[in-house]
Protein backbone atom coordinates (compact mmCIF):
# COMPACT_ATOMS: atom_id res chain seq x y z
CA UNK A 1 0.00 0.00 0.00
CA UNK A 2 3.18 2.37 0.61
CA UNK A 3 6.26 2.51 -0.67
CA UNK A 4 9.31 4.32 0.64
CA UNK A 5 11.09 7.25 -1.19
CA UNK A 6 13.23 9.83 -0.39
CA UNK A 7 13.76 13.70 -0.53
CA UNK A 8 16.95 15.82 1.00
CA UNK A 9 18.24 13.39 3.23
CA UNK A 10 14.83 12.20 4.63
CA UNK A 11 12.81 8.87 4.22
CA UNK A 12 8.98 9.16 3.53
CA UNK A 13 6.18 6.43 3.16
CA UNK A 14 3.89 7.63 0.68
CA UNK A 15 0.98 5.69 -1.00
CA UNK A 16 1.87 3.25 -3.94
CA UNK A 17 -1.65 4.85 -5.24
CA UNK A 18 -3.52 8.32 -5.42
CA UNK A 19 -6.24 8.37 -2.81
CA UNK A 20 -8.13 10.85 -1.28
CA UNK A 21 -7.56 10.15 2.18
CA UNK A 22 -3.38 11.01 1.66
CA UNK A 23 -1.92 13.66 -0.42
CA UNK A 24 1.77 13.46 -1.60
CA UNK A 25 2.81 15.46 -4.77
CA UNK A 26 6.68 14.39 -6.19
CA UNK A 27 6.09 17.95 -8.29
CA UNK A 28 6.22 20.15 -4.93
CA UNK A 29 9.73 18.38 -3.86
CA UNK A 30 11.21 21.50 -5.69
CA UNK A 31 8.74 23.54 -3.33
CA UNK A 32 9.81 22.05 -0.31
CA UNK A 33 13.76 21.90 -0.94
CA UNK A 34 13.26 25.54 -1.24
CA UNK A 35 11.42 25.51 2.19
CA UNK A 36 13.95 23.57 3.63
CA UNK A 37 17.04 25.74 2.91
CA UNK A 38 14.81 28.89 3.74
CA UNK A 39 13.87 27.82 6.96
CA UNK A 40 17.32 26.55 8.49
CA UNK A 41 18.37 30.38 6.78
CA UNK A 42 15.92 31.92 8.91
CA UNK A 43 16.72 29.78 12.15
CA UNK A 44 20.01 30.87 11.88
CA UNK A 45 19.04 34.33 12.53
CA UNK A 46 17.86 33.45 15.63
CA UNK A 47 20.49 30.49 17.47
CA UNK A 48 20.24 31.15 20.88
CA UNK A 49 15.86 30.11 20.67
CA UNK A 50 14.01 27.17 20.92
CA UNK A 51 11.79 27.62 18.05
CA UNK A 52 8.68 25.81 17.37
CA UNK A 53 7.22 24.82 13.74
CA UNK A 54 3.62 23.46 12.70
CA UNK A 55 3.09 21.98 9.46
CA UNK A 56 -0.94 22.28 9.53
CA UNK A 57 -2.19 20.56 6.43
CA UNK A 58 0.33 17.77 6.14
CA UNK A 59 -0.51 14.94 4.24
CA UNK A 60 1.90 12.69 4.58
CA UNK A 61 3.70 14.90 6.72
CA UNK A 62 6.95 15.12 4.09
CA UNK A 63 7.39 18.97 5.03
CA UNK A 64 7.28 18.93 9.10
CA UNK A 65 9.16 15.45 9.07
CA UNK A 66 11.68 17.53 6.88
CA UNK A 67 11.86 20.12 9.25
CA UNK A 68 12.56 18.30 12.30
CA UNK A 69 15.01 15.68 10.51
CA UNK A 70 16.59 17.88 8.54
CA UNK A 71 17.65 20.63 11.27
CA UNK A 72 16.59 19.11 14.56
CA UNK A 73 13.48 21.97 15.07
CA UNK A 74 10.41 20.85 17.25
CA UNK A 75 8.01 20.10 14.81
CA UNK A 76 3.86 20.03 14.96
CA UNK A 77 2.43 17.43 12.18
CA UNK A 78 -1.41 17.78 11.78
CA UNK A 79 -3.56 16.26 9.54
CA UNK A 80 -7.44 15.62 9.67
CA UNK A 81 -7.44 12.50 7.81
CA UNK A 82 -7.20 10.13 9.97
CA UNK A 83 -5.03 7.64 7.27
CA UNK A 84 -2.73 10.68 7.19
CA UNK A 85 -2.74 10.64 10.74
CA UNK A 86 -1.42 7.42 10.89
CA UNK A 87 1.18 7.73 7.94
CA UNK A 88 2.57 10.59 9.82
CA UNK A 89 3.19 8.65 12.88
CA UNK A 90 4.91 5.82 11.08
CA UNK A 91 6.84 8.61 8.66
CA UNK A 92 8.00 10.01 12.14
CA UNK A 93 9.30 6.73 13.02
CA UNK A 94 10.81 5.92 10.48
CA UNK A 95 13.14 8.65 10.77
CA UNK A 96 13.32 8.38 14.20
CA UNK A 97 12.25 12.06 15.35
CA UNK A 98 9.89 10.90 17.98
CA UNK A 99 11.49 13.36 20.55
CA UNK A 100 10.50 16.19 18.82
CA UNK A 101 7.78 15.27 16.79
CA UNK A 102 4.14 15.36 17.75
CA UNK A 103 1.66 14.20 15.12
CA UNK A 104 -2.18 15.58 15.76
CA UNK A 105 -5.29 14.70 14.42
CA UNK A 106 -7.43 18.10 14.59
CA UNK A 107 -8.84 20.21 12.08
CA UNK A 108 -6.10 22.82 11.32
CA UNK A 109 -8.36 26.03 12.56
CA UNK A 110 -8.74 24.43 15.92
CA UNK A 111 -4.92 23.38 16.30
CA UNK A 112 -3.81 27.39 15.34
CA UNK A 113 -6.14 28.92 17.25
CA UNK A 114 -5.37 27.04 20.44
CA UNK A 115 -1.49 27.07 20.19
CA UNK A 116 0.95 29.47 18.86
CA UNK A 117 3.89 28.38 16.62
CA UNK A 118 7.24 30.62 15.98
CA UNK A 119 6.35 29.35 12.54
CA UNK A 120 3.14 27.90 10.85
CA UNK A 121 3.10 26.20 7.58
CA UNK A 122 -0.16 26.30 5.35
CA UNK A 123 0.21 24.13 2.59
CA UNK A 124 -3.62 23.29 1.60
CA UNK A 125 -5.69 21.88 -1.65
CA UNK A 126 -6.33 25.46 -3.59
CA UNK A 127 -6.66 28.51 -1.64
CA UNK A 128 -5.19 28.86 1.58
CA UNK A 129 -7.99 31.53 2.55
CA UNK A 130 -9.78 29.42 5.03
CA UNK A 131 -6.74 28.98 7.25
CA UNK A 132 -5.29 32.60 6.95
CA UNK A 133 -6.88 34.23 10.01
CA UNK A 134 -6.31 31.18 12.48
CA UNK A 135 -2.80 31.08 11.04
CA UNK A 136 -2.02 34.31 11.22
CA UNK A 137 -3.22 34.46 15.10
CA UNK A 138 -0.88 31.95 15.73
CA UNK A 139 2.38 32.28 14.16
CA UNK A 140 5.07 34.45 16.14
CA UNK A 141 7.76 34.77 13.79
CA UNK A 142 7.63 32.99 10.14
CA UNK A 143 4.34 32.25 7.85
CA UNK A 144 5.06 29.95 4.93
CA UNK A 145 1.84 29.90 2.93
CA UNK A 146 1.00 27.93 -0.77
CA UNK A 147 -2.13 28.41 -3.14
CA UNK A 148 -2.66 26.83 -5.40
CA UNK A 149 -6.10 28.74 -6.80
CA UNK A 150 -4.15 30.43 -9.25
CA UNK A 151 -7.28 30.85 -11.62
CA UNK A 152 -9.00 33.62 -8.98
CA UNK A 153 -6.43 34.92 -8.67
CA UNK A 154 -5.11 35.72 -11.85
CA UNK A 155 -8.12 37.10 -12.88
CA UNK A 156 -8.99 34.06 -14.91
CA UNK A 157 -12.21 33.98 -13.50
CA UNK A 158 -14.16 36.15 -10.56
CA UNK A 159 -13.11 34.36 -7.20
CA UNK A 160 -10.74 36.79 -6.95
CA UNK A 161 -13.12 39.31 -5.41
CA UNK A 162 -15.11 36.91 -3.36
CA UNK A 163 -11.94 34.96 -1.40
CA UNK A 164 -9.59 38.30 -1.45
CA UNK A 165 -11.39 40.93 -0.99
CA UNK A 166 -9.73 41.99 -4.56
CA UNK A 167 -9.74 42.43 -7.49
CA UNK A 168 -7.90 41.01 -10.45
CA UNK A 169 -7.38 41.69 -14.13
CA UNK A 170 -5.91 38.66 -16.55
CA UNK A 171 -3.26 41.19 -17.75
CA UNK A 172 0.23 39.22 -19.55
CA UNK A 173 2.07 39.79 -15.77
CA UNK A 174 -1.30 37.73 -14.12
CA UNK A 175 1.52 35.35 -12.39
CA UNK A 176 2.71 38.32 -10.53
CA UNK A 177 -0.86 39.82 -10.11
CA UNK A 178 -1.65 36.61 -8.07
CA UNK A 179 0.98 36.71 -5.72
CA UNK A 180 0.80 40.18 -4.90
CA UNK A 181 -3.51 39.74 -3.81
CA UNK A 182 -2.10 36.88 -1.92
CA UNK A 183 0.32 38.42 -0.30
CA UNK A 184 -2.30 41.89 -0.06
CA UNK A 185 -4.68 39.29 1.57
CA UNK A 186 -1.93 37.98 4.06
CA UNK A 187 -0.96 41.38 4.67
CA UNK A 188 -4.86 42.68 6.04
CA UNK A 189 -5.09 39.69 8.22
CA UNK A 190 -1.83 40.20 9.54
CA UNK A 191 -2.67 44.04 10.23
CA UNK A 192 -5.82 42.73 11.89
CA UNK A 193 -3.57 41.43 14.75
CA UNK A 194 -1.12 44.36 15.01
CA UNK A 195 1.55 42.73 12.85
CA UNK A 196 3.46 43.29 10.34
CA UNK A 197 4.57 40.99 6.72
CA UNK A 198 7.85 41.12 5.45
CA UNK A 199 8.41 39.33 2.96
CA UNK A 200 11.37 37.16 2.33
CA UNK A 201 10.98 34.93 -0.65
CA UNK A 202 7.65 35.17 -2.62
CA UNK A 203 7.42 33.26 -5.85
CA UNK A 204 5.12 31.39 -8.51
CA UNK A 205 5.33 28.33 -10.56
CA UNK A 206 3.62 26.06 -12.31
CA UNK A 207 0.30 25.47 -10.72
CA UNK A 208 1.55 27.34 -7.52
CA UNK A 209 2.40 30.32 -5.17
CA UNK A 210 4.39 30.18 -1.93
CA UNK A 211 5.51 32.99 0.15
CA UNK A 212 7.84 32.74 2.51
CA UNK A 213 7.37 35.72 5.10
CA UNK A 214 8.86 37.15 8.51
CA UNK A 215 5.88 38.33 11.04
CA UNK A 216 6.66 41.32 13.73
CA UNK A 217 4.55 42.49 16.01
CA UNK A 218 3.51 46.11 17.10
CA UNK A 219 0.50 48.05 15.81
CA UNK A 220 3.28 51.11 14.20
CA UNK A 221 5.04 48.17 12.38
CA UNK A 222 1.46 46.94 11.20
CA UNK A 223 0.52 50.54 10.12
CA UNK A 224 3.84 51.34 8.38
CA UNK A 225 2.91 47.61 6.20
CA UNK A 226 -0.53 49.57 5.57
CA UNK A 227 0.83 51.55 3.01
CA UNK A 228 2.70 48.89 1.20
CA UNK A 229 -0.46 48.18 0.08
CA UNK A 230 -2.09 50.04 -3.10
CA UNK A 231 -3.29 49.33 -6.46
CA UNK A 232 -2.72 48.75 -10.39
CA UNK A 233 -4.15 50.87 -12.88
CA UNK A 234 -3.49 48.99 -16.22
CA UNK A 235 -4.26 50.23 -19.76
CA UNK A 236 -5.28 47.38 -22.27
CA UNK A 237 -4.71 49.19 -25.39
CA UNK A 238 -1.16 50.46 -25.24
CA UNK A 239 0.34 48.35 -22.36
CA UNK A 240 0.75 51.32 -20.00
CA UNK A 241 0.46 50.96 -16.52
CA UNK A 242 1.85 52.19 -12.74
CA UNK A 243 1.35 51.23 -9.09
CA UNK A 244 -0.82 53.83 -6.87
CA UNK A 245 -1.17 53.55 -3.33
CA UNK A 246 -4.10 53.47 -1.02
CA UNK A 247 -4.56 56.35 0.49
CA UNK A 248 -4.12 57.96 -3.33
CA UNK A 249 -7.14 55.65 -4.26
CA UNK A 250 -9.30 56.52 -0.83
CA UNK A 251 -8.66 60.42 -1.90
CA UNK A 252 -10.05 59.91 -5.26
CA UNK A 253 -6.26 61.22 -6.59
CA UNK A 254 -5.90 58.76 -9.48
CA UNK A 255 -6.23 59.75 -13.16
CA UNK A 256 -8.11 56.90 -14.56
CA UNK A 257 -7.31 57.91 -17.90
CA UNK A 258 -4.36 56.74 -19.57
CA UNK A 259 -1.44 59.22 -19.92
CA UNK A 260 0.16 57.81 -23.31
CA UNK A 261 -3.03 57.00 -25.20
CA UNK A 262 -5.88 58.82 -23.51
CA UNK A 263 -8.38 55.53 -22.90
CA UNK A 264 -9.82 54.25 -20.02
CA UNK A 265 -7.45 52.47 -17.46
CA UNK A 266 -8.59 49.47 -15.42
CA UNK A 267 -7.88 48.92 -11.89
CA UNK A 268 -6.68 46.19 -9.90
CA UNK A 269 -5.96 45.25 -6.51
CA UNK A 270 -6.03 46.02 -3.36
CA UNK A 271 -2.31 44.11 -3.28
CA UNK A 272 1.22 44.47 -2.41
CA UNK A 273 2.88 47.25 -4.02
CA UNK A 274 6.63 46.28 -1.72
CA UNK A 275 9.02 44.57 -2.55
CA UNK A 276 8.10 40.64 -2.43
CA UNK A 277 11.49 39.16 -1.80
CA UNK A 278 14.41 40.41 0.69
CA UNK A 279 17.90 40.19 -1.57
CA UNK A 280 19.88 39.27 1.55
CA UNK A 281 17.41 36.55 2.32
CA UNK A 282 17.31 35.58 -1.13
CA UNK A 283 21.48 35.27 -0.96
CA UNK A 284 21.38 33.45 2.08
CA UNK A 285 19.24 30.75 0.86
CA UNK A 286 20.82 30.26 -2.40
CA UNK A 287 24.28 29.68 -0.72
CA UNK A 288 22.35 27.74 1.68
CA UNK A 289 20.84 25.55 -0.98
CA UNK A 290 23.92 24.40 -2.65
CA UNK A 291 25.39 23.06 1.00
CA UNK A 292 22.60 21.02 1.07
CA UNK A 293 21.82 17.35 -0.25
CA UNK A 294 18.45 17.72 -1.76
CA UNK A 295 17.18 16.36 -5.16
CA UNK A 296 16.22 19.63 -6.43
CA UNK A 297 18.99 21.27 -5.89
CA UNK A 298 19.84 22.88 -9.14
CA UNK A 299 16.25 24.34 -10.34
CA UNK A 300 15.85 25.36 -6.56
CA UNK A 301 19.30 27.46 -7.17
CA UNK A 302 18.16 28.94 -10.03
CA UNK A 303 14.11 30.08 -9.32
CA UNK A 304 15.90 31.38 -5.79
CA UNK A 305 18.89 33.23 -7.70
CA UNK A 306 16.49 35.08 -10.28
CA UNK A 307 14.37 36.28 -7.34
CA UNK A 308 17.35 37.79 -5.69
CA UNK A 309 18.77 39.44 -8.89
CA UNK A 310 14.75 40.20 -9.88
CA UNK A 311 14.06 44.23 -9.45
CA UNK A 312 11.58 44.89 -6.64
CA UNK A 313 8.98 47.24 -9.39
CA UNK A 314 5.61 45.45 -10.10
CA UNK A 315 5.02 44.36 -12.61
CA UNK A 316 6.96 42.19 -15.43
CA UNK A 317 6.37 42.70 -18.99
CA UNK A 318 5.91 40.02 -21.89
CA UNK A 319 8.95 40.73 -24.21
CA UNK A 320 6.93 38.81 -27.20
CA UNK A 321 3.64 40.50 -26.67
CA UNK A 322 5.14 43.47 -27.09
CA UNK A 323 7.04 42.91 -30.29
CA UNK A 324 4.00 41.30 -31.35
CA UNK A 325 2.03 44.81 -31.09
CA UNK A 326 5.15 46.69 -32.48
CA UNK A 327 5.31 44.22 -35.20
CA UNK A 328 9.37 43.84 -34.88
CA UNK A 329 10.66 39.61 -34.29
CA UNK A 330 12.22 39.62 -31.21
CA UNK A 331 15.31 40.22 -29.79
CA UNK A 332 17.16 38.77 -27.01
CA UNK A 333 15.83 39.44 -23.45
CA UNK A 334 19.46 39.86 -22.59
CA UNK A 335 20.17 42.11 -25.41
CA UNK A 336 17.21 43.95 -24.75
CA UNK A 337 17.88 44.02 -20.62
CA UNK A 338 21.05 45.18 -21.71
CA UNK A 339 19.91 47.85 -23.79
CA UNK A 340 17.14 49.27 -21.29
CA UNK A 341 20.41 49.46 -18.61
CA UNK A 342 22.33 51.53 -21.37
CA UNK A 343 19.37 54.16 -22.01
CA UNK A 344 19.35 54.60 -18.30
CA UNK A 345 16.89 52.43 -17.16
CA UNK A 346 16.57 49.65 -14.74
CA UNK A 347 15.51 46.22 -15.97
CA UNK A 348 15.79 42.44 -14.82
CA UNK A 349 15.19 39.11 -15.92
CA UNK A 350 11.82 37.56 -13.64
CA UNK A 351 11.62 34.01 -12.35
CA UNK A 352 7.82 34.66 -13.34
CA UNK A 353 8.38 34.15 -16.76
CA UNK A 354 11.14 33.08 -19.16
CA UNK A 355 10.06 35.60 -22.08
CA UNK A 356 9.71 38.97 -19.61
CA UNK A 357 11.77 41.16 -18.05
CA UNK A 358 11.21 44.24 -15.61
CA UNK A 359 12.19 47.54 -16.03
CA UNK A 360 11.48 51.31 -14.54
CA UNK A 361 10.89 52.47 -18.35
CA UNK A 362 7.46 53.11 -19.12
CA UNK A 363 5.67 51.36 -22.01
CA UNK A 364 6.77 54.48 -24.68
CA UNK A 365 10.39 54.56 -23.62
CA UNK A 366 10.33 50.16 -24.01
CA UNK A 367 8.90 50.28 -27.18
CA UNK A 368 11.62 53.14 -28.39
CA UNK A 369 13.87 50.92 -27.25
CA UNK A 370 12.92 48.08 -28.68
CA UNK A 371 12.74 49.74 -32.21
CA UNK A 372 16.51 50.33 -32.06
CA UNK A 373 17.33 47.01 -31.65
C1 LIG B 1 -2.23 19.72 -0.27
S1 LIG B 1 -2.42 18.56 1.01
C2 LIG B 1 -0.94 18.73 1.95
C3 LIG B 1 0.29 18.33 1.26
C4 LIG B 1 1.55 18.30 2.10
N1 LIG B 1 1.76 19.54 2.82
C5 LIG B 1 2.75 18.00 1.22
O1 LIG B 1 3.68 18.83 1.08
O2 LIG B 1 2.78 16.89 0.64
C6 LIG B 1 -3.61 19.28 2.06
C7 LIG B 1 -3.94 18.44 3.30
O3 LIG B 1 -4.79 19.18 4.16
C8 LIG B 1 -5.66 18.28 4.83
N2 LIG B 1 -6.79 19.10 5.32
C9 LIG B 1 -7.77 19.68 4.58
N3 LIG B 1 -8.56 20.44 5.39
C10 LIG B 1 -8.05 20.33 6.65
C11 LIG B 1 -8.40 20.91 7.90
N4 LIG B 1 -9.44 21.74 8.02
N5 LIG B 1 -7.64 20.60 8.97
C12 LIG B 1 -6.58 19.77 8.86
N6 LIG B 1 -6.20 19.18 7.70
C13 LIG B 1 -6.91 19.47 6.60
C14 LIG B 1 -5.99 17.24 3.79
O4 LIG B 1 -6.37 16.01 4.41
C15 LIG B 1 -4.66 17.13 3.01
O5 LIG B 1 -3.88 16.08 3.49
ZN1 LIG C 1 -2.82 53.54 -22.99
Amino acid sequence: MFSETKEGTTKILVPKQPTKYIFYNTKMELCRDIDIASISTFVSYLPSQHLTYIDALAGTGIRGIRVANEFGLSVAINDRSEPAYELINRNIRLNEIEEISNAYNENANVLLLQNKYDLVDIDPFGSPVPFLDAACRSVKKLLLVTATDTAPLCGAHTGGVRKYDAKPLNTEYHKEMATRILLGKVTRELCKYDRAIQPLLSYSMAHFIRIIAQVENGAKKADACMKKLGFIAHCFSCGNRFAFSYSDMLEMRVENKCNLCGRKMRIAGPLYIAAIKEKRFCEQVHEELGKRALGKKKEAMKIVDTCRHELDIPFYYEHHAICKALKVPPSSITSLIDALRSNGFSASRTHFSDTAFKTDARIDAIKDVLKML
